[in-house]
């Protein structure tokens, strides 16, 4: 039997920082108001230049550099990002084009913020059929540009970055299972219009619509439902994880899975109060922050897990 193994995390945040004293001058809130309901107290903001094939190219090649390989070894490119830098090529051609390398199948995943835990699914199914050997995941999102900076109930919200992960095949795990769901009932609480030409209605606007309230709770159930799921399907209990890396929406939600998951929140890595909502790239840049500061360790059971807009969600269990 194979297994998909993680060789290597990367990850990239854009240079500008903005905090919530700054986005206080500009929509009326307060860095109290946006901390006790969020738990951000700053995002990065991606200018210009910084796209999501940008974001992913760097991120992915801190990656390859920490997997100790170079992009002539990736034998395919997906990336998750609901941002992507054109309406075509996708953005995993553009990566693939600013990596230098030809030939290999790559192509996006548009799965809102749950994209990097389906990215993973995918490349691990390519994997332990033996098809491929070795992929180059990447999350990435640029939010702040289809934000309404105008709008206080969305705009302190959400932030920009990308994160990767090289997956290898290998004889032991690895990958131990994922679990995938979407339900697109729920296609209203949370979505943005298109943005393509004409495609907008007369009253819509390009930017992210949310319900907030109806989001937080179908997140905090669906999540707590999905990691169940995944620890019953490996005969794992609670107290078998080293470290929940949870989607990094709002420090509420994060809190409430980890309380019935019965685990202490130095066991859950946070980035949200920095990163704010980065998507599809919050779960591996959560990920690579916390395996280069030594905190993940090989062997360390993970658990991740991830829902964004349609709704559509996740979790992944994995030996690191
Ligand atoms: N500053 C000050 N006041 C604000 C702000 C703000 N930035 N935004 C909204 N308010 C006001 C509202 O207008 C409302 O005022 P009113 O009572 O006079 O009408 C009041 O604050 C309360 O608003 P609520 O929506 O009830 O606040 P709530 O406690 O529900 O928190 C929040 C809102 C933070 C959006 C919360 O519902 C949430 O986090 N939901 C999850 C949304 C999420 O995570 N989305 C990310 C994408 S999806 C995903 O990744 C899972």
């Amino acid at each position: 039997m194979k297994y998909s193994r993680i060789l290597g995390t990367g990850s990239y945040l854009p240079k500008k920082v903005v905090t919530n004293e700054e986005l206080s001058k500009t929509v009326e809130t307060t860095d109290e108001w946006i901390v006790s309901r969020t738990g951000i107290r700053a995002r990065h903001v991606a200018n210009e230049e910084e796209t999501s094939s940008y974001m992913g190219y760097h991120a992915g090649l801190r990656a390859l550099e920490a997997a100790g390989l170079n992009a002539n070894d990736i034998d395919m490119i997906i990336v998750a990002t609901t941002t992507p830098d054109k309406g075509l090529p996708n953005t995993a051609c553009l990566l693939q084009d600013r990596l230098g390398i030809t030939g290999i199948p790559a192509f996006d995943i548009t799965v809102a913020c749950a994209g990097f835990v389906y990215a993973l699914s995918v490349a691990d199914q390519y994997i332990r059929t033996g098809m491929i050997k070795t992929i180059l995941v990447v999350g990435v999102d640029a939010l702040t540009a289809v934000t309404n900076w105008e709008d206080r109930s969305t705009c302190v919200l959400f932030g920009d970055g990308a994160g990767a992960v090289v997956l290898q095949a290998a004889e032991n795990p690895g990958i131990l299972s994922t679990h995938l769901h979407a339900d697109g009932r729920q296609k209203d609480s949370l979505y943005i219009p298109s943005w393509l030409p004409g495609q907008c209605k007369k009253d819509e606007v390009p930017y992210i619509s949310m319900d907030g309230r109806a989001v937080f709770r179908f997140a905090v159930k669906a999540l707590e439902e999905v990691v169940e799921e995944a620890l019953a399907a490996n005969q794992m209990s609670q107290s078998a994880i080293d470290w929940l890396i949870p989607h990094q929406a709002n420090l509420r939600i994060i809190t409430a899975l980890a309380e019935k998951l019965k685990l202490s929140l130095d066991k859950v890595v946070v980035t949200v109060d920095r990163h704010a909502n980065t998507s599809a790239a919050s779960v591996p840049m959560a990920l690579d922050e916390a395996v280069r500061d030594g905190r993940i360790q090989r062997g360390h059971t993970l658990l991740l897990d991830a829902i964004g807009g349609g709704f559509v969600w996740g979790a992944a269990l994995i030996v690191y």
